[in-house]
């Protein structure tokens, strides 16, 4: 029935989230890199709802500038009084012939597939989301008879009812219709007098209606997070998740305990990944790629073949075929390199772009800065790019050699095949195919005594 009104999602996000003794909103701690309430969002989104709207109680401000999805109705709950007194504040906003899905805000690891199953099950008034699960202490449990007819939260719950394991996971669907007239019924007389959402269960029975549950065989997408050590546990589970899916898809993965993927990794034929890499944001792997213990890429594009080498940092860089990076090379945002270039050891990169076969090996900055093809940057080469005030080009042409120890104050451009000896300061453009050098003329002072200590 529930399918073809709109649906509406309701997600509770007032909660303090004291357990976590923390200053940020339990909401905005992240998962994998990503606030739980966005994870939440996200599951919510993909199911293409007429509107979500999230209760918030605390640092409203904080929540909607964290928040990147549009759309949003942030309701106000002025005070924290329970799950029902949440969904409350929501009422107003609900039409009478829609369909209303309650998600907890701090459920992240809940699919969008196990919300379409829910939906899918939904017939009579009011579903359940619920699981079995092996200690099921702090949850809410299903009371059954033939049929379910009731949740008792654990603090109400009799010793027998404690050993049931099968728990309500915060999430339900329930038409708005029926709703409207049970949350005004709602009371406090319970151990934490809070207005239970729970309760509307006895409500929907009471009135001789079926309340349904659908049983995910899933409990980690059940999952709540209440303190740290619950969300680092969810953490741990779902970067092993990932890793599993990764190197059933083929992926080499040295240790799927010590990788760890904060957004998304799209990876090739045999990829290799060594131990300890951190992935963040949007990260693609062209075939053959190896990425070696130890290294950091942030919105990164590699070709095919390329090697990252150990210790390295990548951020906003996109690197063509057959490129080796390292071992500890740092390149910053705007890095660009096409084929069969180098970037070696301590060499720092930013607003680079470097044409096929073109290689710094060693020691080097390279910032705002265009470089052709077969370009050898030789240890030691610094562009002087910024005056103090403004931040300024270099433009090395094609099939130039920079000796080492080099400093090139931008702007400033070298030709087509220059040469540049060691050491030089280079202050003016240097011509095509010639020898440029700021000579020093090299003294010696006789019987030179270095000082010495008294
Ligand atoms: C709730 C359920 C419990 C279930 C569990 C699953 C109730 C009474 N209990 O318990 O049956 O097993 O979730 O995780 O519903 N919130 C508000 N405003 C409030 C109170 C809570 O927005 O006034 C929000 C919280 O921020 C949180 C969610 O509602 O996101 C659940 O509240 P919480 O206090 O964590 O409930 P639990 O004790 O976990
Ligand atoms: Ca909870």
């Amino acid at each position: 029935m529930g399918v073809s009104l709109p649906l509406h999602v309701v997600i509770l996000a007032a909660g303090q989230g004291t357990r976590m003794r923390s200053d940020t909103p339990k909401i905005l701690h992240c998962l994998a890199g990503k606030p739980l309430l966005d994870w939440v969002i996200d599951a919510a989104t993909a199911l293409h709802p007429a509107q979500i709207h999230v209760i918030y109680g605390h640092e409203g401000e904080k929540l909607r500038q964290s928040c990147t999805t549009p759309g949003i109705n942030w309701v106000y709950q002025a005070e924290q009084n329970g799950t029902g007194h949440a969904v409350q504040q929501a009422l107003p906003h609900l039409p009478d012939d829609s369909l209303v899905l309650v998600l907890a805000a701090d459920v992240p690891l809940i699919t969008d597939a196990t919300l379409q199953s829910l939906l899918a099950l939904h017939s009579t008034p009011l579903t359940l989301l619920t699981t079995v699960v092996n200690d099921p202490t702090g949850y809410g449990r299903i009371l059954r008879d033939t049929t379910i007819t009731g949740i008792v939260e654990e603090k109400d719950a009799s010793a027998k009812a404690r050993k049931i394991q099968e728990i309500y996971t915060g999430i339900c669907v329930v038409n708005a219709s029926h709703l409207k007239t049970w949350l005004p019924k709602l009371k406090t007389q319970n151990a934490q007098h809070e207005y239970y959402l729970t309760d509307i269960v006895r409500l929907a029975c009471e009135e001789g209606l079926s309340v349904q549950a659908y049983i995910t065989q899933h409990p980690m997408e059940a999952q709540g997070v209440n303190t740290r050590l619950q969300l680092v546990t969810l953490e741990r589970y779902w970067q092993v998740q990932q890793a599993h899916t990764l190197l059933l898809q083929g992926v080499g993965i040295v240790d799927p305990h010590r990788i760890d993927i904060r957004g998304s990794l799209a990876a090739g034929r045999d990829v290799l990944i060594d131990i300890n890499t951190l992935f963040e944001g949007s990260v693609t792997l062209g075939d053959g790629c190896h990425i070696g213990p130890n290294c950091i890429l942030k919105n990164v594009t590699l070709g095919q073949r390329t090697h990252i080498l150990a210790n390295s940092v990548l951020e906003d860089t996109h690197i063509g075929n057959d490129c080796t990076i390292g071992p500890f090379a740092r390149l910053r945002p705007g890095t660009h390199l096409q084929d069969a270039c180098k970037i070696g050891n301590f060499v720092e990169t930013k607003n680079a772009h470097l044409d096929n076969n073109s290689k710094a090996s060693h020691l080097t900055y390279l910032g705002d800065v265009t470089i052709g093809k077969n370009v050898n940057i030789g240890a030691g080469t610094i562009t002087c790019n910024y005056d103090g005030a403004h931040k300024n080009k270099t433009l090395i042409e094609d099939d130039v050699f920079i000796g080492s120890g080099t400093e090139l104050v931008a702007p400033i451009t070298i030709a087509r095949g220059a040469t540049i000896g060691a050491g030089t300061t280079l202050r003016d453009n240097a011509p095509a195919h010639s020898l440029t050098l700021t000579p020093n003329k090299q003294k010696s002072i006789a019987d030179w005594r270095r000082p010495q200590k008294e």
